[in-house]
């Protein structure tokens, strides 16, 4: 109620900054006039920068929309035109949704806005959404398991020590000790399996810092033919975050990308801040990108869509739980991991949100 009741003293300008939706609004010269945070993403560009430009400075094929912008200037008419494709100045194209409708500008002049939505915007989403819901059903089927395995392999190990003190025969003891120790391996995995039990220490951590230490770390394990370079946004924003479950996330990212390379090879570490970006279905302010490419063979389609469940590897001394964990980790702090990959060139995607929800 009292939410609903606030709702007109919230600023108009600050509903349109947080809009998702790209919104262009042009004179009748087709000037731009106004522009929203979310359109400075689409066309990167400021608004200080991009208005009193003409519509044709500012998509290159203007042409398919000016025809259908004057006369909504004209007619008075709500225009919509579905994946319709905009070349911009910087060589991207986009396929947007497109609303145009006519409005009266702060000077009485007629004017028209319009309103843009990414079509890939929403496939990622829906994507983004099924990998969310896949990941937390993994996990929670694992932690299930180990938990049942965990409980009759402590019975197991103790009937064995058990055994052992009343067994005189050394050959038989090596018996009980391979018991033991087998056991000792399965209850190491299962530990491994359920994660860090620890609640996440949150506090304000500086992402170059850890990427630093991971890059540290991985160049100790490979040797010289190894290339660590640093991609990093010098303005991405501190974040709220554990730093030694995010330095063991990205590690298992890192290590798997200098195992795959054998020794030899490059890994860039690029950070970037994506503005009015999802997460699956949430819309943040700001978010963390963070990426580890390498240039090895890549991942083919088949094993991608496998990699993040647990125990599947190619390594023979790998246990197939690094990327899982990794997994785990991050979306304890409300992020997502993504890989896409093409031979030569393999990207893990981390999106992490800035802003306090
Ligand atoms: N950068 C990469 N390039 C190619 N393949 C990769 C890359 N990262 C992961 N993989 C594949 O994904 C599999 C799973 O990785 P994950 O880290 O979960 O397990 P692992 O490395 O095999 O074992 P562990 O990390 O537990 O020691 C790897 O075995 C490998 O086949
Ligand atoms: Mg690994």
């Amino acid at each position: 109620m009292a939410g609903a009741m606030q709702l007109p003293e919230i600023r108009s300008e600050r509903l349109l900054d947080n809009l998702s939706t790209a919104l262009l609004v042009f004179d009748d010269h087709l000037l731009l006039q106004y522009l929203n945070p979310a359109g400075e993403v689409l066309l990167a560009t400021s608004a200080g920068h991009a208005c009193g430009k003409s519509i044709r400075e500012l998509i290159k094929n203007a042409d398919t929309v000016t025809e259908h912008l004057s006369s909504t200037i004209e007619s008075g008419y709500v225009i919509n035109q579905r994946n319709c494709r905009l070349e911009l100045p910087d060589l991207r194209s986009v396929i947007v949704n497109c609303t145009r409708s006519p409005i009266t500008l702060p000077d009485q002049r007629n004017g028209v806005m319009l309103e843009l939505r990414k079509v890939d915007h929403h496939l990622r989403i829906e994507q983004e959404e099924q990998l969310i819901t896949q990941q937390e059903a993994t996990h929670a089927l694992l932690r299930g398991l180990a938990h049942e395995i965990k409980n009759p392999l402590g019975g197991l190990r103790g009937a064995a020590q058990l055994l052992e003190r009343e067994i005189t025969d050394p050959a038989l003891k090596e018996y009980t000790q391979i018991i033991i120790g087998e056991a000792d391996r399965l209850q190491n995995l299962m530990d491994r399996m359920l994660g860090p039990n620890d609640i996440p220490r949150m506090q304000s951590s500086n992402i170059h810092h850890i990427l630093e230490r991971v890059r540290d770390l991985v160049r100790v394990e490979g040797d010289d033919r190894l290339t660590i370079h640093q991609d990093y946004d010098p303005s991405l924003p501190e974040l709220q975050a554990d730093p030694d479950l995010m330095l063991q996330a990205l590690l298992n990212i890192v290590r798997n990308a200098a195992q795959v390379l054998d020794g030899a090879g490059d890994i860039i570490l690029r950070t970037r801040v994506k503005r009015q970006f999802n997460i699956g279905n949430r819309l943040h302010r700001l978010v963390a990108c963070i990426q580890v490419i390498d240039n090895g063979p890549g991942i083919d389609k088949e094993m991608r869509e496998k990699i993040f469940y647990p125990l599947i590897t190619t390594r023979n001394e790998g246990t197939g739980l690094g990327l899982s964990i990794a997994q785990s980790l991050i979306s304890r702090h409300q992020g997502l991991i993504e890989c896409s990959s093409k031979p030569g060139e393999t990207v893990f995607t981390i999106l992490l949100p800035l802003d306090s929800k």
